[in-house]
């Protein structure tokens, strides 16, 4: 009878998540009257007027903004803020061999796309982007969150984490080659690669995250470099790409958001792009680098002391994703477990992390906890040998299908209402 009872309660359970996830998606659908101006409005900021505006045959806008006239600049934070054109100082990173194609940052954009000095490049945000926005907002789809999430009450319902954390020291770099997949989702799913870093009070952690999403929401198809801030665990700061103020882009050649080609092959060539951030050790900004080009900075004075102004203390990296119940969840990585190893598993290797003292290391083993929420489904592994620093990597991903698994994946969280 227990046992029965506790069938029915999990039952219930399910389709109170599964109405609410459809509660959810109804209002993305028709936003209030209110809320509707106030996307205008944001919208109408957003939009700066370009100097030159391209569109790409996928239909995406890419405009050349006055470097001094970009959105960053409308952040009350950033109004006598100097604009940084280079960091003082760039870490001297381990240099390792590379077993994978790099990906070129400079050749992503279409041919024939170029902006003038004294403008950055940046993809034009559209009314449907701010609603798809909200929608994965209101699905709990932001932020770091997994490593950190015990006692908390937030909702990860249909989220899927497997990564590797570190949490030993201060953190004030972090670097990766993340190895590039192209999947397919559905039109609320999320897959996504990432290294991000993390610090400050649990309920409202400041994070940077950049890497590589999955997404028709944010990005319609195929796979598109991401990056994503807050100072204030999504409350009120914080976007992904610039959508927001905050972000202040230097580059005229990689805009945030942009189409990420080549991608690997199953058993093939192997690509990578070489991402990393740094705190900039004369002002405090966090440097976002990718395969050698400085693409832009935040700026320290969006953060709080103990959120990321002065260094931080978590860092991680692997693969997230996310399904609404009603759905199969997707592949994540490659859609292969670690256990099949390098062209067939997704990895992210050369991972370093710069310390408080601005030296390059190699993160111990010790120092390194993996983190699976959802093991049947998806998998990391940390893989380190002392005499090939190549070999400081995670593998990560799975082939997912998780959802349909509800019933007893789900059962030990169910377990603990059930005693309420
Ligand atoms: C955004 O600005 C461009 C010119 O830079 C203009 O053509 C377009 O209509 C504007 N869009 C909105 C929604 O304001
Ligand atoms: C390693 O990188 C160098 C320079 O970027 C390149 O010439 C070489 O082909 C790469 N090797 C492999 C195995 O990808
Ligand atoms: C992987 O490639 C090798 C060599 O090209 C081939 O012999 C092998 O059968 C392939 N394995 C799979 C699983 O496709």
């Amino acid at each position: 009878m227990a046992t029965f009872n506790n069938f029915v309660l999990q039952l219930m359970l399910t389709i109170t998540l599964i109405l609410l996830a459809e509660a959810a998606k109804d209002r993305r659908a028709i936003p209030s009257e209110e809320e509707q101006k106030e996307l205008e409005r944001q919208l109408k900021a957003i939009n700066k007027s370009a100097i030159k505006s391209f569109k790409t045959e996928q239909g995406e806008i890419y405009d050349c903004i006055d470097i001094h006239k970009q959105l960053a600049f409308d952040h009350h934070l950033l109004k006598d803020h100097n604009i940084q054109m280079k960091p003082t100082s760039v870490p001297k990173w381990i240099t390792s061999k590379n077993i994978s194609q790099k990906v070129d940052p400079l050749q992503l954009l279409p041919r024939g796309i170029s902006c003038p000095d004294g403008t950055v490049i940046v993809k034009r945000t559209t009314m449907q982007d701010l609603l798809n926005v909200q929608h994965l907002k209101s699905i709990g789809f932001n932020s770091y969150r997994h490593g950190h999430t015990e006692g908390n009450n937030i909702d990860l319902t249909g989220h899927h984490f497997a990564t590797v954390d570190y949490k030993y020291s201060t953190v004030s770099g972090v670097k990766g080659n993340i190895n590039l997949w192209d999947l397919q989702v559905s039109q609320d799913q999320v897959s996504l690669a990432t290294m991000a870093i993390a610090g400050g009070p649990i309920e409202n952690l400041a994070s940077i995250s950049v890497g590589w999403m999955v997404n028709p929401l944010l990005y319609q198809d195929h796979v598109h470099l991401y990056t994503y801030w807050t100072a204030d665990g999504y409350q009120k700061t914080g976007c992904y790409d610039i959508r927001c103020p905050g972000f202040v882009q230097v580059s005229k050649r990689i805009p945030l958001g942009v189409l990420l080609k080549p991608v690997s092959i199953y058993n093939g060539t192997q690509y990578q792009m070489e991402l990393s951030l740094h705190q900039d050790r004369a002002t405090g900004d966090w440097w976002f680098i990718f395969g050698g080009v400085n693409v832009g900075y935040w700026p320290k004075s969006l953060f709080i002391a103990s959120g990321l102004a002065k260094g931080t203390d978590k860092a991680s990296w692997g693969g997230q994703v996310y399904s609404p119940l009603t759905k199969k969840s997707p592949f994540m990585g490659s859609g292969h477990f670690p256990n099949e190893g390098f062209g067939k598993a997704a990895f992210i290797n050369g991972i370093e992390i710069i310390d408080g003292k601005g030296e390059a290391l190699i993160p111990q083993i010790y120092t390194i906890k993996t983190h699976k929420s959802s093991p049947n489904c998806y998998k990391a592994k940390f893989i380190h040998d002392d005499d090939d620093p190549w070999i400081r990597a995670v593998f990560y991903g799975g082939p997912g299908g998780c959802t349909g698994q509800l019933l007893s994946e789900e059962s030990q969280g169910l377990k603990n209402l059930d005693k309420l």
